[in-house]
């Protein structure tokens, strides 16, 4: 098999002169260097730094392509059709649709999730946590250097009922690998005091979810704590940048719980500026379901993601069925 060619589904056998392997999905194809990603389709190409790249691959990957649209930036992302997946440049960016630039394909979702793990696999080197806020984390630049197979392969927490429930995803501890986190040192640490009546100790249960937060090793990843019925409670630790500016296929409910995030809220389909929206500790937001956002956390804070994971949410808000917006004011 000659040098530069190409394993279906995997990647380029040989690695390059900085030490990583390419990778083709369809049409499009990958490489990277000891700075950058280069993302090349049959009538354009793309350059991205190498630790935004991977940190929203990460996240498109770990998020099983998440709710509707992923942009990795302002070109190249993909969206989410439960199945299949597109993965597009400039499909989401009005000068590029303008200009006849843009290019979309469709995969399976089983492909494309390998390619994705793969590449993430090979492109992460040693020192690099793509989950990690940047001041956590060590660098993502340069040649080849080893991997970090244990940060790209969290477990997602995505509870049954709620976390600390029985057989249900355990609450954060010392112990199991969790301290609190640096800047969360005053979050209070203690426990609700429950007491169900006889019979009842597997259906009354609390947790501090504060206290969980703080422990959490990651940002910018929801985790689903509870859950009823399509009714998900995401909340997550903020700290730097969004690594994706997201495409909502339906309404996103925001409550800050601490600090402070500022959202740049842009029209979904073209990427202009719609809104900026600054979230202070209690406030309570409604993303709309035709905008795409991407949080800035100047500090490590909580928010509560409320989503509603209902399947046919998307094709009643695409068909207009549905309102963009939850309230009118
Ligand atoms: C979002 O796109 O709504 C989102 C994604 C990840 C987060 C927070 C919000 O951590
Ligand atoms: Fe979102």
């Amino acid at each position: 098999m000659a040098k530069t060619e190409l394993m279906p589904e995997l990647g380029s056998i040989e690695p390059n002169q900085h030490g990583y392997r390419s990778f083709s999905l369809g049409k499009f194809s990958f490489s990277r260097d000891e700075y950058f990603a280069h993302i090349k389709w049959p009538n354009g190409s793309h350059i991205m730094p190498a630790d935004g790249f991977l940190r929203a691959i990460q996240r498109d990957v770990a998020w099983a392509f998440f709710y509707g649209i992923v942009n990795f930036d302002a070109v190249v992302g993909t969206v989410n059709h439960y199945g299949s997946v597109d993965l597009f440049a400039g499909r989401f960016n009005e000068q590029y649709r303008k200009a006849g630039l843009d290019y979309l394909e469709n995969f399976k979702t089983p492909l494309i999730q390998r390619v994705f793990e793969a590449l993430l696999e090979d492109w992460t080197n040693s020192t690099f946590d793509p989950f990690a806020a940047p001041q956590e984390s060590g660098t993502a630049f340069g040649p080849k250097n080893g991997s970090n197979k244990r940060a790209i392969t969290r477990h997602r927490v995505t509870a049954k009922r709620m976390i600390g429930a029985p057989a249900d995803e355990p609450v954060r501890t010392d112990d199991n690998g969790f301290p609190v986190n640096r800047q969360f040192a005053d979050v209070p640490q203690d426990k609700p005091d429950v007491k169900p009546e006889r019979g009842f100790e597997d259906e009354v249960v609390a947790f501090n979810l504060f206290a969980y937060l703080s422990r959490s090793d990651v940002t910018w990843n929801p985790s689903v704590v509870s859950v009823c019925k399509a009714s998900l409670y995401c909340p997550t630790t903020e700290e730097n940048i969004l690594p994706i500016i997201h495409g909502n296929d339906r309404v996103e409910w925001f409550v800050q719980l601490s600090d402070e995030i500022h959202w740049q809220v842009e029209d979904r389909e073209t990427g202009s500026i719609r809104a900026r929206v600054i979230m202070k500790p209690g406030d309570v937001a409604a993303m709309p379901a035709d905008i795409r956002h991407q949080g800035y956390a100047p500090k490590r804070s909580m928010l509560l993601v409320w989503e509603n994971a209902s399947p046919e949410l998307p094709q009643l808000y695409a068909s207009g069925k549905l309102p963009p917006a939850p309230v009118k004011f």
